[in-house]
């Protein structure tokens, strides 16, 4: 778990009750019960394997007593090798169904692990995926993406390794000892009771170890996961790293918390070690204690050759299976840390959810109204106190301010990536929080400041924006976002790929995409981000005329430093620390000689001055 999961933890905890999506599955947030959730799922592959394992292990521990009533025979037999071959023949038929019993329940078992574990993982990756997909932006723009996927498939591992260590490691030993005992019992009661005792004593001096080393093995599995963090976020850098020469401090970096990591992984097989000992020598007490047992009662007369010998191959398996069990405890409980860790970051509560009674109305005119709007990120960070403003259907307004005045949030709230703590923001006269999520991103665009993109081909990345779309249509949408130019001269044109996120691109090569795939959806209402920040004048003034005309008969925001490229539309917002301080076309605002105004003379028609102090525009207007 990396810090600012924790950081997460915390904060979503102590904020409100668990609220899950509806769309996402009802996944448990405890690790034991999120275990039985899934094996719950497939039930009853999970029984028909549990008894084939079972039948496994009794004709396994059965064989000592077969090879017992070998010897029997033998031994009460004449001598004559024709009669002993008859005398052994049923114990010997006994221990060859017992062999190919073994052989083949184990293998059967074998066989439906195979066939279901990776359907089962995968199971598990898709639901926690599909849970994954509802939280918010901050929870998501609060984690390591790279961290977050490593969970996802860490758990799902650990769920179908907790299960077959469960059923094909502590299972067997359970029935090795159960039925061992009921053989013992059967030569020798007093033997049987030693056996069992010891049994009882040792599972549960073990578990209690093992219990303990929980602690450890949670630590030390929390110290890999931040190992990973640390890695992923370092590669992920890499470039700037490079660029700082700073390979020699990262490496260094590296080293610290693999030092610590080290340390929290020491002390955890050092407690295994420890358990080890423990169990090495109390089966060493077995072994001798049983063998010397055996052998006094032997001498005694109290039981056959044949016992004394199903006895001490008993307690042989016993021992093999005890040293099993102490490798394995460990491992389980590792694997359960696992899970845990995961569960317990993707398992959260998510933060904005569509209500029960959410309607997905469609947006006809694309009004949209805020009505004393109260917004922080945190506590500490108030973004609006009290924001009330209308954007009138079919209105292209403007949105200008320096750096932090609030902008980006303002569209943030539009879209509900995050929801105000009062007041409400209405679209055609319903509160967005009324609305599904879904219906409101449909009816919605935005082209951000810095588009990001998925790592398929440029023909799927444009077709995200409506996916029914021909690819003449797309061409025409690309070429309108005058992206068709660049892209017809690829080697694979429209199937090349962009890199992860788009780095393959250029920064205004990713927005002209970002801008062909909004012109193919096509939705009521366009939010621009500093769309068009990326581009040179000449592409930039090309792109204005597509953007005017895909602004046609919708409601439009545009942010924008350079304010040239909005003053043109129908009005003006001007932000400052989270207020609107002036709001009207550009010819009124500039007979107002306010802040935009001043603004546009700084800029005397190019970009906005940058903020060198923190000043605001009124303060220094
Ligand atoms: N995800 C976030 N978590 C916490 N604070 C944030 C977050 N996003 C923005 N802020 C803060 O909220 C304030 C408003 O930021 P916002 O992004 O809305 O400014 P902006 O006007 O869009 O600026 P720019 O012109 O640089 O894009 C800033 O002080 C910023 O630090
Ligand atoms: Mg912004």
């Amino acid at each position: 778990m990396t810090r600012c999961d924790r950081h997460l933890i915390i904060k979503t905890r102590a904020s409100q009750p668990f609220q899950r999506s509806a769309e996402a599955p009802a996944l448990p947030a405890t690790p034991f019960k999120f275990i039985f959730y899934f094996v719950n799922y497939f039930r009853g592959w999970y029984v028909a394997i549990v008894m084939l394992e079972a039948l496994h292990a009794t004709c396994g521990i059965m064989l000592p007593y077969a090879i017992g009533e070998i010897i029997r025979s033998v031994t009460r037999s004449t001598g004559d090798s024709k009669l002993i071959f008859n005398a052994v023949s049923q114990p010997l038929l006994l221990f060859a169904a017992l062999s190919v019993g073994e052989v083949v329940f184990g293998r059967s078992s074998g066989l439906l692990q195979t066939l279901r574990h990776p359907i089962h993982r995968q199971h598990i990756v898709r639901s926690l995926y599909a849970y994954l997909q509802q939280h918010s932006h901050r929870y998501l723009s609060s984690s390591f993406a790279g961290a977050l996927a490593h969970r996802i498939s860490e758990t799902s591992l650990g769920v179908t390794q907790t299960m077959q260590m469960l059923i094909s490691e502590f299972m067997p030993v359970i029935i090795v000892y159960i039925v061992s005992t009921t053989l013992l019992y059967q030569a020798y009661p007093p033997l049987a009771a030693f056996v069992g005792a010891w049994a009882v004593l040792f599972i549960s001096i073990s578990f209690w170890l093992a219990t303990r080393s929980r602690l450890y093995a949670r630590k030390a599995a929390a110290a890999r996961s931040d190992t990973t963090g640390m890695i992923v976020d370092a590669v992920t850098n890499l470039t700037s790293s490079k660029l700082f020469a700073r390979l020699g401090f990262e490496r260094g970096y590296l080293n610290e918390q693999l030092r610590r990591e080290l340390k929290e992984v020491r002390k955890s097989n050092w407690y295994s070690e420890r358990i080890r000992w423990f169990q090495f020598i109390s089966a060493a007490i077995l072994k001798i204690g049983t063998l010397y047992y055996a052998l006094l009662l032997w001498s005694q007369g109290k039981i056959a050759v044949a016992d004394f010998v199903v006895a001490t191959s008993l307690s042989l398996l016993i021992i093999s299976e005890a040293r099993n069990l102490s490798k394995r405890f460990l491992e389980f409980f590792e694997h359960i840390g696992n899970v845990s860790n995961g569960v317990g970051t993707i398992i959260q509560p998510h933060e904005i959810i569509d209500r029960g009674t959410a309607i997905a109305p469609t947006i006809t005119q694309g009004q949209i109204e805020f009505q004393h709007v109260k917004f922080a990120y945190s506590d500490e960070k108030t973004v609006f106190e009290n924001l009330s403003v209308t954007i009138q259907p079919g209105e292209r307004v403007g949105l200008v301010g320096f750096s932090g005045s609030g902008k980006s949030t303002f569209v943030n709230l539009i879209l509900r990536l995050f929801e105000p703590q009062a007041g409400h923001i209405l679209i055609d006269g319903i509160d967005i929080q009324e609305m599904t999520q879904d219906a409101l991103h449909a009816q919605t665009s935005l082209i951000p400041q810095d588009p990001s993109l998925f790592h398929r081909t440029l023909l799927e990345n444009i077709r995200y924006g409506r996916l029914e779309a021909t690819e003449a249509e797309l061409i025409e949408a690309a070429q309108k976002a005058h992206a068709h130019d660049f892209i017809a001269p690829m080697q694979q044109g429209y199937h090349s790929l962009v890199g992860e996120r788009g780095v393959k691109l250029s920064g205004g090569q990713r927005q002209r995409i970002a801008i062909a795939r909004v012109i193919l959806k096509n939705a009521p209402i366009l939010i621009l981000d500093e769309a068009t920040s990326s581009l040179d004048s000449i592409t930039e003034k090309a792109i204005q005329e597509t953007l005017d005309l895909a602004m046609h008969e919708k409601t439009v925001i545009v942010v924008a430093h350079r304010l040239s490229t909005i003053a043109h539309l129908d009005r003006i917002l001007v932000f400052d620390h989270g207020r609107i301080i002036e709001d009207g076309t550009h010819a009124k605002l500039l007979t107002q000689s306010g802040a935009y105004h001043r603004l546009w003379i700084m800029q005397a028609g190019g970009f906005l001055p940058e903020e060198d102090s923190p000043s605001s525009i009124v303060a220094t207007a």
